[in-house]
């Protein structure tokens, strides 16, 4: 029995399986017609992951038990692990979890008894966002191998470049990463190139915020669009498809000009959309693996999970 930690787990079979059930969703209302429970237990701020989870279960007629940790007995000390004993005893089938820890699974893994997604954690895996921009990604060129992508940004404090980089190179993509002096992760063995020949090469930029939330220091950014951002001069250099994305939020007029954030290549807001679709299928494929719904007509993904 599996939770939903790392796209590395997913064979590329199964990834391409959650990408076609979530389109199916994009088009085909569906509904669990169960109760079933879900807590969103995020202990960092989100908007789109957060608020994305929350149309998805709605859409899939799941139960929302909204959690807020500033509100919560976490204040009176309580751990991760007890937090999410205590929904699974009264009574929740499925936990969003997003933790500043880069591995507060291991706190929960073979301890809990319910499905638990990763909607963030620390710097370390996104899995749900690299799903969406997998799909975004596979949307616009219809596959994923062979394509030139280069990782733009924050590498060093990024979850969102961990779990990209290594999950379109296991579907074949040609990644690259470009990195200001000081955001180089010297740990990711993947290839460093500069931006402006990034812009020229590949088919697809995903740029990353700085993530001065994870910064000692306040980094400075004064001439940060210049030298290492998506200017529109740089803009002008990609090649005719390319494609941007970012994972949001942005910071605007600092990892990209303002206004290529809504220009013709940018796929940012697509990105979003994506998220809900996406999240409905990753959920209701854990769901299934264990045995807490067994609907297989609404699933491609789900019969790929089982076979395993
Ligand atoms: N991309 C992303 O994770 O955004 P939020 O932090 O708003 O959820």
């Amino acid at each position: 029995m599996r939770h939903f930690l790392s796209v590395n787990q997913l064979r590329v079979e199964e990834i391409y399986s959650i990408l076609e059930t979530a389109e199916d969703y994009r088009n085909k209302p569906v509904n669990l017609n169960k109760q079933l429970f879900a807590a969103n237990l995020f202990f960092e701020p989100s908007t789109r992951t957060k608020m994305s989870f929350i149309v998805a279960q709605r859409k899939l007629g799941l139960e929302i038990l909204d959690f807020h940790s500033e509100s919560s007995s976490v204040l009176k000390g309580e751990s991760l692990y007890d937090t999410a004993r205590t929904f699974e005893s009264i009574g929740s089938n499925l936990l969003i979890v997003r933790h500043h820890s880069d591995s507060w699974f291991e706190e929960l893994d073979d301890r809990i008894s319910i499905p638990v997604i990763n909607a963030g954690a620390g710097k370390e895996e996104h899995p749900t966002q690299c799903m969406l921009d997998l799909l975004t990604i596979y949307q616009e060129f219809g596959t994923i191998e062979g394509l030139k992508v280069v990782i733009v940004g924050d590498i060093k404090h990024s979850r969102v470049a961990r779990s990209n980089a290594f999950a379109l190179r296991k579907l074949g993509a040609d990644v690259h990463l470009c990195a200001a002096p000081g955001f180089e992760d010297d740990e990711l063995d993947f290839p460093y190139i500069s931006i402006d020949e990034a812009v020229e090469i590949c088919d697809v930029v995903i740029l990353l915020r700085i993530q001065h939330e994870r910064h000692l220091h306040k980094a400075e950014t004064s001439d940060y669009l210049q030298l290492y951002g998506l200017t529109k001069e740089r803009e002008r250099k990609m090649k005719n498809q390319a494609i941007i994305l970012h994972p949001a939020p942005i910071n605007r007029g600092v990892e990209i000009d303002t206004d290529l954030v809504e220009c013709g290549r940018s796929r940012i807001f697509k990105q979003m959309e994506n998220g809900v679709f996406v999240r409905m299928a990753i959920m209701m494929t854990v769901l299934n693996e264990w045995g807490i719904i067994n609907n297989e007509n609404n699933f491609k993904a789900c019969k790929t999970l089982a076979a395993n």
